[in-house]
């Protein structure tokens, strides 16, 4: 792992020790990087109605949004268990909004980086800003 991986790993790993995922008992912490160079992390956020809870990837992209940045360069997600995790389709096309198809995103479990994709590997053919304008 670089130390570009290094940091994004770090925040993952600290936003998913924040998790709430009491329902499905699977917590996910996520970290992008903007075009500042600034790392946002998030986690899941469960929720007793179940439908209104949300994803580590899209904490993290509401955390960049909100600190006034729009653009996306890398992506990590991680969670524990055998399987590897990787984005679900909403997030895929939640990433897709603010980052380009050649973005890296790291699917990491508790140890490390498991499996790279870019963004238009995950999605491909997506409809999103760099199709859409
Ligand atoms: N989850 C994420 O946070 N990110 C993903 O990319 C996959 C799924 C969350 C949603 C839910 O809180 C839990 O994992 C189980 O699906």
């Amino acid at each position: 792992m670089n130390a570009d991986q290094r940091e994004l790993f770090d925040a993952a790993l600290r936003a998913y020790g924040n998790a709430h995922a009491p329902y499905s008992n699977f917590p996910v912490g996520a970290a992008v990087r903007s075009s500042s160079g600034r790392v946002f992390a998030g986690c899941n956020v469960e929720n007793a109605a179940y439908p209104q809870g949300w994803c580590a990837e899209a904490s993290a992209i509401a955390a960049m949004v909100t600190a006034g940045e729009r653009e996306i360069v890398a992506v990590l997600v991680l969670a524990g268990g055998a399987e590897v995790i990787t984005c679900c389709g909403g997030c895929r096309q939640k990433l897709v909004e603010f980052a380009d198809r050649d973005v890296p995103v790291w699917s990491c479990d508790l140890d490390g980086i498991r499996a790279e994709h870019t963004l238009g590997a995950l999605l491909p053919n997506s409809f999103g800003r760099g199709w859409a304008r």
